[in-house]
Protein backbone atom coordinates (compact mmCIF):
# COMPACT_ATOMS: atom_id res chain seq x y z
CA UNK A 1 0.00 0.00 0.00
CA UNK A 2 1.26 3.58 -0.84
CA UNK A 3 1.19 6.92 0.92
CA UNK A 4 2.07 7.41 4.62
CA UNK A 5 0.92 5.65 7.68
CA UNK A 6 0.73 7.04 11.30
CA UNK A 7 0.89 4.80 13.85
CA UNK A 8 -0.70 6.29 16.82
CA UNK A 9 -1.37 5.19 20.90
CA UNK A 10 2.05 3.95 21.22
CA UNK A 11 1.87 3.03 25.33
CA UNK A 12 5.39 2.35 25.14
CA UNK A 13 7.84 2.97 22.21
CA UNK A 14 11.28 1.44 22.11
CA UNK A 15 13.96 2.98 19.30
CA UNK A 16 17.33 2.48 20.47
CA UNK A 17 17.71 5.79 20.53
CA UNK A 18 21.27 7.86 21.86
CA UNK A 19 18.81 8.21 25.12
CA UNK A 20 17.90 4.49 25.38
CA UNK A 21 14.88 5.54 27.53
CA UNK A 22 11.22 4.15 26.28
CA UNK A 23 9.08 6.87 25.00
CA UNK A 24 5.56 6.56 26.43
CA UNK A 25 2.52 8.30 24.18
CA UNK A 26 4.72 8.32 20.97
CA UNK A 27 3.45 8.09 17.05
CA UNK A 28 5.67 7.47 14.61
CA UNK A 29 4.85 8.22 10.47
CA UNK A 30 5.51 5.50 8.29
CA UNK A 31 6.12 6.11 3.99
CA UNK A 32 7.87 4.45 1.19
CA UNK A 33 9.17 1.75 3.46
CA UNK A 34 10.91 4.01 5.72
CA UNK A 35 9.85 6.06 8.83
CA UNK A 36 9.35 9.65 8.14
CA UNK A 37 8.89 10.97 11.50
CA UNK A 38 8.74 10.02 15.16
CA UNK A 39 7.59 11.96 18.38
CA UNK A 40 4.59 12.91 20.83
CA UNK A 41 1.19 11.43 19.81
CA UNK A 42 -0.07 15.02 20.42
CA UNK A 43 1.68 16.63 17.92
CA UNK A 44 1.67 13.73 15.09
CA UNK A 45 1.25 15.11 11.55
CA UNK A 46 -1.63 14.16 9.27
CA UNK A 47 -0.60 11.12 7.18
CA UNK A 48 -3.04 9.15 4.83
CA UNK A 49 -3.74 6.54 7.28
CA UNK A 50 -3.47 5.56 10.68
CA UNK A 51 -3.54 3.00 12.69
CA UNK A 52 -3.86 3.44 16.74
CA UNK A 53 -2.25 0.42 18.74
CA UNK A 54 -4.28 1.60 21.99
CA UNK A 55 -1.54 1.31 24.37
CA UNK A 56 1.11 -1.11 23.45
CA UNK A 57 4.26 -1.27 22.91
CA UNK A 58 6.15 -0.79 19.65
CA UNK A 59 10.17 -1.79 18.96
CA UNK A 60 12.48 -2.87 15.90
CA UNK A 61 11.56 -5.83 14.43
CA UNK A 62 13.72 -9.11 15.43
CA UNK A 63 17.27 -9.53 13.82
CA UNK A 64 17.69 -13.48 14.20
CA UNK A 65 21.43 -13.36 13.17
CA UNK A 66 21.90 -17.55 12.88
CA UNK A 67 19.68 -20.03 11.39
CA UNK A 68 20.21 -22.49 9.50
CA UNK A 69 16.68 -22.83 7.17
CA UNK A 70 18.34 -24.96 4.47
CA UNK A 71 17.46 -28.27 5.27
CA UNK A 72 15.64 -31.75 4.22
CA UNK A 73 14.19 -34.07 7.14
CA UNK A 74 13.31 -33.96 10.61
CA UNK A 75 15.37 -35.41 13.58
CA UNK A 76 13.08 -35.63 16.15
CA UNK A 77 14.07 -38.61 17.16
CA UNK A 78 17.39 -37.75 17.96
CA UNK A 79 16.02 -34.63 19.82
CA UNK A 80 13.99 -37.43 22.02
CA UNK A 81 17.05 -39.55 22.15
CA UNK A 82 18.68 -36.74 23.75
CA UNK A 83 16.22 -35.43 25.90
CA UNK A 84 16.45 -39.26 27.36
CA UNK A 85 20.14 -38.94 28.64
CA UNK A 86 21.88 -39.14 24.67
CA UNK A 87 24.86 -36.66 24.22
CA UNK A 88 24.61 -33.84 20.74
CA UNK A 89 27.34 -34.71 18.97
CA UNK A 90 27.81 -33.21 15.70
CA UNK A 91 27.59 -36.04 13.53
CA UNK A 92 23.89 -35.88 13.59
CA UNK A 93 24.66 -33.30 10.87
CA UNK A 94 25.40 -36.16 8.34
CA UNK A 95 21.56 -37.30 8.61
CA UNK A 96 20.39 -33.33 7.62
CA UNK A 97 22.79 -33.50 4.65
CA UNK A 98 21.11 -36.59 3.20
CA UNK A 99 17.85 -35.19 3.33
CA UNK A 100 19.19 -32.16 2.27
CA UNK A 101 20.77 -33.81 -0.77
CA UNK A 102 17.50 -35.76 -1.84
CA UNK A 103 15.63 -32.63 -1.59
CA UNK A 104 15.37 -30.01 -5.02
CA UNK A 105 15.25 -26.72 -4.54
CA UNK A 106 11.87 -26.28 -4.89
CA UNK A 107 11.54 -28.11 -1.47
CA UNK A 108 14.23 -26.74 -0.07
CA UNK A 109 12.83 -22.84 -0.80
CA UNK A 110 9.43 -23.78 0.78
CA UNK A 111 10.75 -25.15 3.87
CA UNK A 112 12.97 -22.55 4.49
CA UNK A 113 10.19 -19.74 3.48
CA UNK A 114 7.51 -21.40 5.58
CA UNK A 115 10.07 -21.25 8.37
CA UNK A 116 10.73 -17.59 7.98
CA UNK A 117 6.71 -16.61 7.73
CA UNK A 118 6.82 -18.42 10.85
CA UNK A 119 9.28 -16.16 12.45
CA UNK A 120 7.70 -13.19 10.72
CA UNK A 121 4.83 -13.72 12.59
CA UNK A 122 6.68 -13.50 15.65
CA UNK A 123 8.25 -10.33 14.49
CA UNK A 124 11.22 -10.92 12.83
CA UNK A 125 11.77 -8.72 10.40
CA UNK A 126 15.45 -9.40 9.24
CA UNK A 127 17.21 -12.54 8.93
CA UNK A 128 20.70 -14.43 8.52
CA UNK A 129 20.65 -18.28 7.02
CA UNK A 130 23.37 -20.91 6.26
CA UNK A 131 24.82 -23.24 4.00
CA UNK A 132 25.99 -26.16 5.46
CA UNK A 133 23.73 -29.12 4.94
CA UNK A 134 24.45 -29.87 1.52
CA UNK A 135 28.52 -30.65 1.96
CA UNK A 136 29.30 -30.93 -1.84
CA UNK A 137 29.64 -28.92 -4.76
CA UNK A 138 26.59 -29.08 -5.97
CA UNK A 139 24.12 -29.23 -2.85
CA UNK A 140 26.27 -26.20 -1.30
CA UNK A 141 25.64 -24.22 -4.79
CA UNK A 142 21.85 -25.08 -4.55
CA UNK A 143 21.20 -24.16 -0.83
CA UNK A 144 23.29 -21.11 -1.31
CA UNK A 145 20.68 -19.94 -4.07
CA UNK A 146 17.82 -21.14 -2.17
CA UNK A 147 18.97 -19.08 1.12
CA UNK A 148 19.44 -16.27 -1.06
CA UNK A 149 15.71 -16.64 -2.32
CA UNK A 150 14.29 -16.59 1.40
CA UNK A 151 16.85 -14.72 3.31
CA UNK A 152 18.40 -10.53 3.77
CA UNK A 153 22.12 -12.27 4.35
CA UNK A 154 23.38 -15.38 3.67
CA UNK A 155 26.34 -17.35 5.27
CA UNK A 156 28.45 -20.84 3.63
CA UNK A 157 29.28 -22.98 5.89
CA UNK A 158 30.78 -25.78 3.68
CA UNK A 159 32.63 -26.12 7.41
CA UNK A 160 30.28 -27.66 8.90
CA UNK A 161 31.59 -31.17 9.28
CA UNK A 162 33.80 -33.46 7.15
CA UNK A 163 31.05 -35.42 5.09
CA UNK A 164 30.70 -39.32 5.56
CA UNK A 165 33.67 -40.97 3.62
CA UNK A 166 36.04 -38.02 2.72
CA UNK A 167 39.53 -37.43 3.44
CA UNK A 168 39.52 -34.14 5.95
CA UNK A 169 42.22 -32.48 3.50
CA UNK A 170 40.75 -33.13 0.32
CA UNK A 171 37.17 -31.91 1.59
CA UNK A 172 39.32 -28.90 2.84
CA UNK A 173 40.52 -28.25 -0.84
CA UNK A 174 37.02 -28.17 -1.82
CA UNK A 175 35.71 -25.96 0.83
CA UNK A 176 38.11 -23.36 -0.17
CA UNK A 177 38.68 -23.47 -3.59
CA UNK A 178 35.48 -25.14 -5.79
CA UNK A 179 32.63 -24.59 -3.26
CA UNK A 180 33.25 -21.62 -2.86
CA UNK A 181 33.58 -20.32 -5.98
CA UNK A 182 30.17 -21.91 -6.85
CA UNK A 183 28.60 -20.40 -3.70
CA UNK A 184 30.01 -16.96 -3.98
CA UNK A 185 27.55 -15.11 -6.25
CA UNK A 186 25.00 -15.87 -3.36
CA UNK A 187 26.40 -15.14 0.38
CA UNK A 188 28.00 -12.68 2.43
CA UNK A 189 29.70 -14.10 5.36
CA UNK A 190 31.87 -17.28 5.64
CA UNK A 191 31.01 -19.21 8.61
CA UNK A 192 32.80 -22.79 9.83
CA UNK A 193 32.08 -24.96 13.50
CA UNK A 194 34.63 -25.14 15.01
CA UNK A 195 34.83 -27.72 17.82
CA UNK A 196 35.45 -31.81 18.19
CA UNK A 197 34.26 -33.81 15.35
CA UNK A 198 33.85 -30.79 13.37
CA UNK A 199 37.25 -28.67 11.91
CA UNK A 200 39.94 -27.59 14.77
CA UNK A 201 41.71 -24.00 15.03
CA UNK A 202 44.13 -24.17 11.77
CA UNK A 203 41.46 -25.65 9.56
CA UNK A 204 38.97 -23.36 10.62
CA UNK A 205 41.75 -20.36 10.03
CA UNK A 206 42.45 -21.72 6.69
CA UNK A 207 38.64 -21.65 5.59
CA UNK A 208 37.96 -17.91 7.04
CA UNK A 209 41.27 -16.88 5.37
CA UNK A 210 40.19 -18.22 1.73
CA UNK A 211 36.38 -16.80 2.38
CA UNK A 212 38.27 -13.86 3.84
CA UNK A 213 40.45 -13.59 0.61
CA UNK A 214 36.91 -14.25 -1.99
CA UNK A 215 35.62 -11.06 -0.07
CA UNK A 216 33.28 -12.49 2.82
CA UNK A 217 32.51 -11.61 6.17
CA UNK A 218 33.86 -13.91 8.93
CA UNK A 219 31.65 -16.17 11.46
CA UNK A 220 32.55 -18.74 13.49
CA UNK A 221 30.29 -21.60 15.26
CA UNK A 222 32.69 -21.47 18.50
CA UNK A 223 33.25 -23.10 21.88
CA UNK A 224 29.68 -24.48 21.31
CA UNK A 225 30.68 -28.04 23.09
CA UNK A 226 33.80 -27.62 24.65
CA UNK A 227 36.84 -24.89 24.96
CA UNK A 228 37.67 -25.21 21.25
CA UNK A 229 39.35 -22.27 20.44
CA UNK A 230 36.94 -20.82 17.85
CA UNK A 231 36.44 -17.64 20.38
CA UNK A 232 39.80 -16.60 20.59
CA UNK A 233 40.30 -17.31 16.31
CA UNK A 234 37.49 -15.29 15.76
CA UNK A 235 38.67 -12.27 17.56
CA UNK A 236 41.81 -12.24 16.56
CA UNK A 237 40.79 -12.38 12.94
CA UNK A 238 38.44 -9.81 13.49
CA UNK A 239 35.29 -11.98 12.68
CA UNK A 240 31.74 -9.87 12.77
CA UNK A 241 30.81 -13.07 15.21
CA UNK A 242 30.84 -15.74 17.16
CA UNK A 243 28.61 -18.15 17.62
CA UNK A 244 27.59 -20.38 20.86
CA UNK A 245 30.39 -19.20 23.21
CA UNK A 246 28.95 -22.05 25.75
CA UNK A 247 32.36 -22.88 27.08
CA UNK A 248 34.44 -19.77 27.90
CA UNK A 249 37.89 -18.77 29.62
CA UNK A 250 38.82 -15.61 31.23
CA UNK A 251 41.17 -15.22 28.28
CA UNK A 252 38.22 -15.64 25.83
CA UNK A 253 36.21 -13.16 27.29
CA UNK A 254 39.09 -10.66 27.60
CA UNK A 255 39.68 -11.37 24.02
CA UNK A 256 36.05 -10.94 22.94
CA UNK A 257 36.14 -7.73 24.91
CA UNK A 258 39.26 -6.26 23.60
CA UNK A 259 37.41 -6.72 19.90
CA UNK A 260 35.17 -5.97 17.93
CA UNK A 261 33.44 -9.40 17.57
CA UNK A 262 29.65 -9.88 18.66
CA UNK A 263 29.50 -13.03 20.64
CA UNK A 264 26.18 -14.46 19.54
CA UNK A 265 24.77 -16.47 22.16
CA UNK A 266 21.60 -18.83 21.03
CA UNK A 267 19.27 -20.24 24.05
CA UNK A 268 16.94 -22.48 22.89
CA UNK A 269 20.11 -24.12 21.41
CA UNK A 270 21.31 -24.61 24.57
CA UNK A 271 17.78 -25.33 25.83
CA UNK A 272 17.45 -28.30 23.44
CA UNK A 273 21.05 -29.62 23.68
CA UNK A 274 21.42 -29.71 27.88
CA UNK A 275 24.34 -27.60 27.38
CA UNK A 276 25.20 -24.74 29.74
CA UNK A 277 23.90 -21.42 28.60
CA UNK A 278 26.81 -18.98 27.37
CA UNK A 279 27.84 -16.56 29.97
CA UNK A 280 25.81 -13.43 28.74
CA UNK A 281 26.08 -11.92 32.36
CA UNK A 282 29.82 -11.89 32.40
CA UNK A 283 30.25 -10.88 28.62
CA UNK A 284 28.01 -8.03 29.28
CA UNK A 285 29.68 -6.94 32.16
CA UNK A 286 33.17 -7.65 30.56
CA UNK A 287 32.14 -5.15 27.66
CA UNK A 288 31.34 -7.32 25.01
CA UNK A 289 28.82 -6.61 22.47
CA UNK A 290 26.14 -9.31 22.31
CA UNK A 291 23.38 -10.68 20.15
CA UNK A 292 21.11 -13.53 20.28
CA UNK A 293 19.40 -15.41 17.73
CA UNK A 294 17.55 -18.33 17.48
CA UNK A 295 19.76 -20.93 16.01
CA UNK A 296 16.69 -22.57 14.15
CA UNK A 297 17.71 -26.13 12.74
CA UNK A 298 16.56 -29.09 12.58
CA UNK A 299 19.30 -30.72 14.87
CA UNK A 300 19.62 -29.07 18.03
CA UNK A 301 17.01 -25.88 18.27
CA UNK A 302 14.29 -26.13 16.01
CA UNK A 303 12.50 -22.94 16.91
CA UNK A 304 11.69 -19.62 14.98
CA UNK A 305 10.97 -17.58 17.71
CA UNK A 306 12.90 -14.37 18.82
CA UNK A 307 10.49 -13.73 21.77
CA UNK A 308 11.29 -17.54 23.26
CA UNK A 309 15.22 -16.64 23.21
CA UNK A 310 14.52 -13.47 24.67
CA UNK A 311 12.62 -14.46 27.48
CA UNK A 312 15.23 -17.66 28.08
CA UNK A 313 17.73 -14.60 27.78
CA UNK A 314 15.86 -12.80 30.90
CA UNK A 315 14.69 -15.45 33.05
CA UNK A 316 17.51 -18.07 32.81
CA UNK A 317 20.65 -16.26 31.75
CA UNK A 318 20.47 -13.23 33.72
CA UNK A 319 19.67 -10.82 31.68
CA UNK A 320 17.95 -7.29 32.23
CA UNK A 321 14.73 -6.95 29.45
CA UNK A 322 16.07 -3.88 27.78
CA UNK A 323 19.53 -5.65 27.17
CA UNK A 324 17.93 -9.09 26.06
CA UNK A 325 15.77 -6.57 23.37
CA UNK A 326 18.79 -4.99 22.61
CA UNK A 327 20.45 -8.05 21.70
CA UNK A 328 17.81 -9.20 19.64
CA UNK A 329 17.94 -6.05 17.70
CA UNK A 330 20.50 -3.69 17.60
CA UNK A 331 23.19 -6.14 19.02
CA UNK A 332 22.28 -8.76 16.15
CA UNK A 333 22.09 -5.89 13.35
CA UNK A 334 25.75 -5.39 14.51
CA UNK A 335 26.74 -9.28 14.05
CA UNK A 336 25.89 -8.74 10.73
CA UNK A 337 27.48 -5.37 9.65
CA UNK A 338 24.19 -3.51 9.16
CA UNK A 339 23.57 -1.63 12.58
CA UNK A 340 25.18 1.66 10.68
CA UNK A 341 24.22 3.45 7.70
CA UNK A 342 20.83 4.15 5.59
CA UNK A 343 20.28 0.44 5.43
CA UNK A 344 20.38 -0.26 9.02
CA UNK A 345 18.37 -2.60 11.12
CA UNK A 346 17.71 -3.19 14.83
CA UNK A 347 16.08 0.03 15.53
CA UNK A 348 13.92 2.87 14.57
CA UNK A 349 15.04 6.64 13.58
CA UNK A 350 13.76 8.92 11.45
CA UNK A 351 15.03 8.34 7.45
CA UNK A 352 15.72 4.22 8.67
CA UNK A 353 13.61 1.60 7.82
CA UNK A 354 10.57 0.68 8.77
CA UNK A 355 10.73 -2.14 9.97
CA UNK A 356 8.79 -2.54 13.60
CA UNK A 357 6.20 -4.93 15.93
CA UNK A 358 3.71 -4.13 17.82
CA UNK A 359 3.22 -6.57 21.23
CA UNK A 360 -0.16 -6.79 22.55
CA UNK A 361 1.11 -5.29 25.64
CA UNK A 362 1.80 -2.07 27.03
CA UNK A 363 5.47 -2.81 27.80
CA UNK A 364 8.34 -5.03 26.75
CA UNK A 365 8.89 -6.62 30.06
CA UNK A 366 5.66 -8.78 28.97
CA UNK A 367 8.10 -10.67 26.73
CA UNK A 368 9.50 -12.28 30.04
CA UNK A 369 6.86 -11.79 32.27
CA UNK A 370 4.47 -13.68 30.47
CA UNK A 371 6.98 -15.84 29.00
CA UNK A 372 5.05 -18.21 26.41
CA UNK A 373 2.30 -16.23 25.57
CA UNK A 374 2.23 -14.91 21.59
CA UNK A 375 2.22 -11.21 22.31
CA UNK A 376 2.97 -10.40 18.74
CA UNK A 377 0.07 -8.10 17.41
CA UNK A 378 1.05 -7.07 14.24
CA UNK A 379 4.75 -6.52 12.50
CA UNK A 380 5.91 -4.11 9.79
CA UNK A 381 8.54 -4.88 7.40
CA UNK A 382 10.07 -2.29 4.58
CA UNK A 383 6.73 -0.48 5.67
CA UNK A 384 3.79 -3.34 4.57
CA UNK A 385 1.82 -4.92 7.13
CA UNK A 386 2.80 -8.78 6.97
CA UNK A 387 0.06 -11.27 7.65
O1 LIG B 1 24.59 -24.25 15.20
N1 LIG B 1 26.85 -26.33 15.57
C1 LIG B 1 26.72 -26.54 14.42
N2 LIG B 1 25.65 -26.38 13.64
C2 LIG B 1 24.30 -26.31 14.13
C3 LIG B 1 23.70 -27.63 14.40
C4 LIG B 1 23.79 -28.56 13.34
C5 LIG B 1 23.02 -29.83 13.50
O2 LIG B 1 23.20 -30.59 14.46
O3 LIG B 1 22.27 -30.06 12.56
C6 LIG B 1 24.24 -25.42 15.37
O4 LIG B 1 23.87 -25.86 16.45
Amino acid sequence: MSGTELITGIGELTTHDESGERRHDAALVIGDGRILWIGAASSAPAADRRTDVDGRAVLPGWVDSHTHLVFGGDRSAEFEARMAGQKYAAGGINTTVAATRAASEEQLVATARGLRHEAETQGTTFLETKTGYGLDVDSEARSARAAARVADVVSYLGAHIVPNGLDRRDYLDLVTGPMLAAVLPYVQFIDAFCEVGAFDVEETREVLLAGRAAGLGLRVHGNQLGFSGGVRLAAELGAHSVDHCNYLEPSDIDALAASATVATLLPACDLSTRQPFAPARQLLDAGVTIALATNCNPGTSYTTSMPFCVATAVLQMGLTVTEAVWAATRGAAASLGRDQGTDAVGSLWVGGLADLQVLNAPSISHLAYRPGVPLTASVWRRGVRVD
